[in-house]
């Protein structure tokens, strides 16, 4: 998955910096370091360990460019939030997302580059974003963190490298993304990334090895052909992803030279397309935000003095008015039925009985003795999200056939054959299914053995095994 953020380098050899405290006595907008003359020694700008003050703050107050930590975390990141409403602060940017600080790291100024650096006491970089002579960093009010180079020229800003918020004015690049959190209080990189395709926005999944970066959900700029190819393979390669400034909606544009082909897809004419939210609240001064959300929709949310935090749009789950359409919405194993509904097959149970969007597990863990002798759990009518866009694993004649190949590996954890097409899906892990939603396809889970039949030789498919509700 692509990754904003640099990797951690480990500098072993420089261990010891020899700092001047510098600057900020009650908190600006700006911070110049153009005459932070040091003596060519780095320059101190900010402890992780000081979550209690702002290192910048926007002139109207509103965004916070500072330390963090969540409750009970004692590892740091550094954030722009939105600190409107005292009590909540919702994070729009994160700069050392999947690598928390420890307390003694120290947000640098290094010379002589005048490089911007996240440091670790043990010299290990966390974060360095790509700008050097750096002679002022900006809080904006729109919520951009920018990075200033000689003569005032931008080097870097934070609506470049988004997380998984997109705050109104704020634009996702051709090939850039954004990704969803783990959970709303877990900000480490989740599952679900939005990217800025030649066609259009792709929503993608990535579990593992096997089901990584699958497109599940696409806008593009031709509505009514509204496939993943027509978005991915198309001729239209300037793409970017624009959060409307009022937040009233998303909109697709060309951002390049619009090639003759791409006009062409466009039946000549439009080069800008969108999503509008109609179900917009409120006339306040409150702020609104688009954030790929923990289980994969793209979410408005409003928040106000006079509101609170107000989720107003989900933008897929309206499209296709229910859940089992999100990848894992059900967790690992889950059955997802009518709109919103989680269920273990027969045979799994539940993770966690009091949530049923945990996911399920066998009764009986599968093992690697003897694995070409395990059965399977047929549930008819039985879809998975990754069918439509991964090549099967061979088309096939019928569904022993397709469970063959299953057994052969003893990795291979589920099987769906498709008796429209023949194709046979192979999957080592599953996350959720779409039950009774295509009557074509038929899901095969694989387990040690079915009640009632001991170990066979011969693999045995039951007709009817029900689905427990
Ligand atoms: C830099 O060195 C000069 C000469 O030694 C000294 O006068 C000056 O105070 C030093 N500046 C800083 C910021 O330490
Ligand atoms: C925390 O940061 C604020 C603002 O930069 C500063 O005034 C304060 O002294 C710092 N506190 C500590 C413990 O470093
Ligand atoms: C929201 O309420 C806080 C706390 O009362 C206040 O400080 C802040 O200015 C208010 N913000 C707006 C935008 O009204
Ligand atoms: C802020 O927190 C305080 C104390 O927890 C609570 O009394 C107050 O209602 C909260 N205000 C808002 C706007 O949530
Ligand atoms: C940074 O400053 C140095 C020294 O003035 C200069 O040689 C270099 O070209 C500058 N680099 C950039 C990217 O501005
Ligand atoms: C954000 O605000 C800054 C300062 O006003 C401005 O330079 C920048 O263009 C704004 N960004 C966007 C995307 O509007
Ligand atoms: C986007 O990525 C593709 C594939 O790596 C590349 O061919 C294309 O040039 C990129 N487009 C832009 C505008 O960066
Ligand atoms: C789009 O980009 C791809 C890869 O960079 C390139 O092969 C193709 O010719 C481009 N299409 C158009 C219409 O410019
Ligand atoms: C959209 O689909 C229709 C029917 O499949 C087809 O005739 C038309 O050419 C397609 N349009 C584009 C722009 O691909
Ligand atoms: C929002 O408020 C402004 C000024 O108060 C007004 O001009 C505008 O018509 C209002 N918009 C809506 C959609 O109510
Ligand atoms: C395909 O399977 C479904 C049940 O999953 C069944 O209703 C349908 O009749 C089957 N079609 C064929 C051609 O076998
Ligand atoms: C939920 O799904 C189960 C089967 O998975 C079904 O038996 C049950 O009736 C469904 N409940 C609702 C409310 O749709």
């Amino acid at each position: 998955m692509p990754d904003a953020m640099p990797a951690m380098i480990s500098l072993p050899f420089i261990t010891i910096f020899i700092v001047h405290a510098l600057l900020v006595t009650c908190t600006k907008d700006t911070l110049d370091l153009r005459r932070s003359d040091s003596n060519g020694t780095d320059i101190i700008l900010a402890g992780a360990q000081n979550t209690s003050h702002p290192i910048l703050l926007s002139s109207d107050g509103a965004y916070a460019w500072q330390f963090f930590s969540r409750n009970g975390d004692l590892t740091k990141r550094l954030l722009v939030v939105l600190r409107v409403l005292f009590n909540t602060s919702i994070v729009v940017w994160i700069a050392n997302r999947d690598h928390p600080a420890s307390p003694d790291a120290s947000l640098l100024l290094e010379l002589p580059l005048r490089r911007l650096t996240l440091r670790e006491r043990n010299g290990a970089v966390v974060w360095s974003p790509a700008a050097v002579n750096i002679s002022s960093i900006v809080m904006n009010t729109n919520g951009s963190l920018h990075i200033l180079g000689e003569a005032g020229a931008l080097q870097w800003q934070s609506f470049d490298e988004p997380a998984d918020v997109l705050v109104p004015g704020q634009y996702l690049l051709t090939n850039h993304t954004a990704t969803s959190s783990i959970s709303v209080t877990d900000w480490t990189t989740g599952f679900y990334t939005l990217k800025a395709d030649p066609g259009g926005m792709v929503l993608y999944a990535t579990f593992d090895a096997q089901q990584t970066m699958i497109p599940y959900q696409i806008f593009n700029y031709i509505r009514e052909n509204d496939t993943i190819a027509s978005s991915l393979y198309s001729n239209c390669n300037h793409t970017i992803i624009i959060y409307d400034k009022d937040g009233s909606g998303i909109t697709l544009e060309q951002s390049g030279t619009v090639t003759p082909q791409c006009l062409a897809e466009n039946n000549g004419v439009p080069t800008i397309n969108g999503v509008f939210f109609p179900n917009r609240i409120g006339n306040d001064s409150g702020y609104r935000f688009l954030r790929i959300s923990p289980i994969g929709d793209l979410v408005t949310f409003y928040i106000s003095n006079f509101t609170g935090l107000v989720q107003d749009n989900e933008l897929f789950r309206v499209f296709y008015n229910t859940y089992c359409k999100f990848p894992s919405y059900c967790g690992a194993y889950g059955l997802c039925s009518s709109i919103q509904n989680c269920s273990c097959p027969q045979l799994f149970e539940a993770i966690d009985p009091s949530d049923p969007t945990q996911g399920c597990q066998r009764q009986t863990p599968l093992n690697c003795s003897n694995f070409e002798h395990h059965q399977f759990l047929q549930v008819p009518g039985t879809d998975y999200y990754a069918n439509d866009y991964l090549t099967p694993q061979k088309v096939v004649q019928d569904p022993t056939e397709c469970t063959n190949l299953c057994l052969q590996s003893c990795s291979c954890s589920a099987a769906f054959y498709n008796n429209n097409t023949g194709a046979c899906h192979l999957y080592d892990q599953l996350r959720t299914m779409q039950y009774l939603a295509n009557p074509n396809v038929i899901a095969f889970l694989r387990v040690t053995s079915l009640p009632g039949t001991g170990q066979s030789d011969k693999m045995v498919i039951r007709n009817q095994v029900r689905v427990t509700p």
